[in-house]
């Protein structure tokens, strides 16, 4: 093993997925600012799509101190891009964990790491008893409300609240999650809770991933105080050592604004190829004029879903900007048939792209609204633009976090489990229209509030400070 260092050295490890690489790779670069080295380990197959697409490789160069290394996730070839996620956890589980190990004794990765910030949505790949001994930092990349609603899951199972009884139990308050009282309702569970099952794997490898979660070292948030403080509040009660340091693109825009130069593209961490032509369209578009549609990294319609959608958009009258990835409708993967013939009635008030900068669109004057599927990076985004959003969750923390949009903080209207072109239409024009001072009015505070946080002395801002001194102090 290499000798260590007084200097402090972190190694960096997402989850392979957008969601994931995109907040990880944004606190990278931010601790990088911070003058600490950093391993930013990354699985093969992600590396490469991210070469391909996006600026990292200049990007990261200007730092002496930073290293990009990868790592296979073990999956043959035949089962790229991801396939079913259990085979992704059973490989990384039985591939990458022990290759990881042999890595850090080895010293391949440079000197032992004086801490490892893990996605902790896979906990499992670190063994923490195992020699050497590394302090786990696990960064959660979903909301902390989510994250809270997940570790209480076990709870809810034993007093007999899930699993689900039905349609008709989905709008049933749920009872006794400390600082959700009267917010959440079965159906704003995470999705996996809707299994009949309640020990179904997939719910179960969720939870124990949360729970091992609240064993690490410290855990990273990204989200800010004044968003989530009384849930945060509530997690401090389980774990003493917790960073809120979000939003983590506002929190790197920040920073970068102060460095002597920065660099000179909008920093983008997407495994697709952007297409910037939407920002062109957008220029001749009236001021709040535009809808935004996207639906993530991972998210896919049925067919008809999305015919729903694009008839909705359509009969709302409003002009729309649409991602519309190539496999976002199933079965359609590459040849988009269906797209063709809608695009074909869309020319006039739409325009519709396979990927888009989004951070740039957000902040676009033209936009007034965002379709979104309550991702956590699409959701602090939105907030920090001051985009009232429509939220249609799909799976996952979205439910939790398209509730709160809501019902919490009143900077949008959730549309969960309904897909229908009049509600589309109607939730359209009640964001760009109807209901726009409201929710412009309360988008525009939070967005303030987002900014501030991450300005200096802001809590976002003080907490990046306090969790880098943390990590020096960890080599002494
Ligand atoms: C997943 C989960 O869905 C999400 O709930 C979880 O919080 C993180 O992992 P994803 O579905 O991709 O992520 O959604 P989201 O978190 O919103 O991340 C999508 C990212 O892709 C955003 O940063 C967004 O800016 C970017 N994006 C999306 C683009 O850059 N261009 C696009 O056209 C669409």
């Amino acid at each position: 093993m290499e000798q260590e260092g007084t200097e402090p050295h972190v190694l960096i490890f997402p989850f392979p997925a957008q969601g994931h690489v995109n907040s990880m790779l944004k606190l990278a670069e931010l601790l990088s600012l911070s003058r600490l080295r950093i391993t930013f380990l990354n699985i093969h197959r992600i590396h490469h799509k991210l070469t391909l697409h996006a600026d990292i490789q200049s990007r990261f160069s200007r730092f002496p101190n930073f290293q990009f290394q990868t790592i296979t996730d073990g999956l043959p070839p035949e089962n790229r891009p991801i396939g079913k996620f259990s085979d992704l956890i059973h490989s990384l589980k039985s591939v990458t964990k022990p290759l990881l190990k042999q890595m850090l004794i080895s010293g391949q990765l440079g000197p032992t790491p004086t801490c490892i910030i893990l996605d902790g949505l896979f906990n499992f790949i670190v063994d923490v008893d195992a020699e050497p001994k590394i302090p786990i930092f696990s960064f959660r990349t979903i909301s902390a409300c989510s994250f809270w609603a997940y570790s209480f899951v076990p709870k809810l199972i034993e007093d007999g609240q899930l699993p689900i009884k039905g349609e008709e139990d989905m709008d049933r308050i749920i009872d006794g999650v400390a600082g959700m009282e009267n917010v959440l309702r079965r159906r704003d569970l995470p999705s996996f809770c809707r299994l009949e099952d309640p020990f179904d794997p997939t719910l179960q490898y969720g939870v124990t991933q949360t729970i091992q979660s609240f064993k690490a070292h410290a855990l990273i948030f990204n989200t800010f105080e004044d968003l989530e403080g009384p849930i945060l509040s509530c997690l401090r009660r389980r774990c003493s050592n917790i960073y809120a340091i979000g939003p983590l693109h506002a929190h790197l825009k920040s920073r970068l604004s102060g460095e002597d130069s920065p660099p000179a593209s909008e920093s983008s961490n997407c495994l697709w190829e952007v297409d910037r032509s939407c920002l062109a369209w957008l220029d001749a578009q009236p001021s709040k004029s535009v809808i935004y549609v996207s639906f993530g990294s991972v998210v896919v319609l049925r067919e008809s879903q999305f015919r729903e959608f694009w008839h909705g958009l359509v009969n709302s009258g409003k002009r729309f900007l649409w991602v519309v990835r190539p496999n976002l409708v199933a079965g359609k993967d590459g040849e988009n048939g269906v797209l063709e013939e809608l695009e074909e009635g869309t020319k006039e008030r739409g325009c519709m792209v396979s990927w888009a900068p989004q951070e740039e669109v957000l902040a676009h004057d033209a936009i007034g609204g965002f379709l979104t599927h309550s991702g956590w990076n699409s959701t602090l985004e939105s907030i920090v633009a001051g985009v009232p959003m429509i939220c249609w969750p799909q799976f996952a923390d979205q439910q939790t976090n398209s509730r709160y949009a809501s019902e919490v903080w009143r900077i949008g209207l959730d549309m969960k489990d309904v897909c229908d072109r009049e509600t589309v239409a109607k939730m359209v024009n009640d964001v760009m229209e109807n209901r726009r001072n409201e929710l412009m009015g309360s988008a525009i505070e939070t967005a303030k509030s987002a900014i501030s946080s991450v300005e200096v002395g802001g809590s976002s801002y003080s907490d990046l400070e306090r969790m880098i001194s943390d990590i020096q102090l960890l080599c002494q």
